[in-house]
């Protein structure tokens, strides 16, 4: 490597060109110089590029000095992914609060969050149980519940909001949280289908403002997805992969686009599962309610990713886990974006079970039975 090296000719700080000319020069082809770069002698417009260069990357060290280091987190939503959150948060060093509408369900996240730890425990400490005892009990006394969220956000550096999907909730919460919460405190929704843009626009830290996408369950999904909008200060986004991090989490990032990177392929795939499944000529189609005609069976289709393409659960049966409603909800908030979309468009089929609350494994009944 070292040898290929020094037999290259200098390159060109600006383009990285000098390999590239060399070998056009070999074959014959005359390299194009533009002003400034890979000239025998720097240019103004060298100059000028590399002082701009390094003005740029000491702002940027010195942005990135300026990040905040999250050390104290307050989660509001204690439901499936507020409780894993805070959960995650605390036992990787974070001060938590965890915030939701009554003691009640605050009770039952607690609960959940010690019958996991439980579990964590009994795998991570299996030779030395009274070391998994204390990390339970440490984790747990980094956890604090509140019911009042203005009243736990003055001091905190973090905000991650995990409530009910749907944006006027959200828009409320946030805009009453941006009178009580520091200067400093960052915003972050964990929405799955909401734009980040239309939640921060509630608030004036637009700037302070981002999405940091969970997966479920959080304990053990290693993916967060941090979503930087166009108002998203650079310093907020690193600020928040460093916290990704921090969970022990790996971090990638997208713009604020529906459904961010995983959805956004995700659900059009467990949509055309079901249109493939329900799609057939309009004989067919009339025919369907008493044979159940569709290009492919749900128990084909299912088969056939898993042993044809290695996914380890097939798309009626990921549709029946993660809830029908869920994905039809997501379906319709793209839909209202854009209604000339083909992959947007909604399933009868889909439709009629949601509107049937045969909504997947939680009722016992979706696309398969589980009575
Ligand atoms: N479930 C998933 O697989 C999943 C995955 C990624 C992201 N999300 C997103 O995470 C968010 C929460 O989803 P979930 O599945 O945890 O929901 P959930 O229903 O399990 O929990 C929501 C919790 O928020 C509480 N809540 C509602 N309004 C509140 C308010 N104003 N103040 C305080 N608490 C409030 C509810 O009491 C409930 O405990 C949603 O935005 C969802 O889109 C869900």
């Amino acid at each position: 490597m070292g040898g290929a090296g020094l037999e290259s000719p200098p390159r060109c700080p600006l383009t990285s060109r000098g390999r590239r000319g060399a070998r056009r020069r070999r074959h014959g082809v005359r390299p194009q110089r533009s002003p400034g770069h890979c000239g025998r002698r720097p240019t103004m417009a060298f100059v000028t590029r590399q002082f701009v260069r390094s003005v740029s990357s000491s702002s940027a060290a010195s942005a990135a000095a300026k990040k905040i280091i999250v050390k104290h987190v307050t989660v509001i939503g204690g439901g499936l992914m507020g409780a894993g959150i805070a959960q995650v948060a605390a036992a990787t060093g974070h001060t938590v609060v965890l915030v939701d509408q009554t003691e009640d369900i605050l009770a039952k996240s607690r609960q959940g969050i010690e019958d996991s730890l439980r579990k964590v425990a009994k795998k991570k400490f299996a030779e030395n149980p009274k070391a998994g005892d204390e990390f339970v009990e440490k984790t747990l006394s980094s956890i604090s519940t509140s019911t009042d969220a203005a009243a736990v956000v003055h001091s905190t550096d973090l905000v991650v909001e995990a409530i009910v999907e749907n944006l006027a909730v959200k828009n409320e919460l946030f805009k009453r949280l941006d009178k009580f919460a520091a200067e400093h405190t960052i915003f972050a929704s964990n929405t799955s289908s909401l734009q980040i843009t239309s939640i921060a626009n509630a608030t004036t830290r637009q700037d302070r403002f981002a999405g940091l996408h969970f997966f479920n369950p959080v304990p053990l999904m290693k993916l967060v997805e941090v979503i930087k909008t166009p108002m998203t200060s650079q310093k907020t986004f690193e600020s928040l992969v460093d916290f990704s991090k921090a969970l022990g989490k790996h971090p990638v990032s997208c713009k604020d686009t529906p459904g961010f990177i995983v959805n956004r392929l995700l659900v059009p795939y467990l949509m055309e599962a079901v249109r493939l499944h329900e799609r057939g000529t309009w004989w067919q189609e009339l025919s369907a309610a008493f044979f159940s005609l569709g290009d492919a069976s749900k128990e084909d289709i299912d088969t056939a990713m898993k042993l044809g393409a290695g996914y380890p659960m097939g798309p009626f049966e990921l549709l029946d886990y993660v809830g029908l409603d869920t994905t039809k909800f997501i379906m319709d908030g793209w839909h209202e974006l854009d209604v000339k979309d083909p992959m947007f468009q909604p399933s009868p089929a889909l439709n009629k079970l949601v509107a049937e609350k045969k909504l997947g494994r939680k009722t016992g009944e979706g696309f398969y039975k589980y009575k």
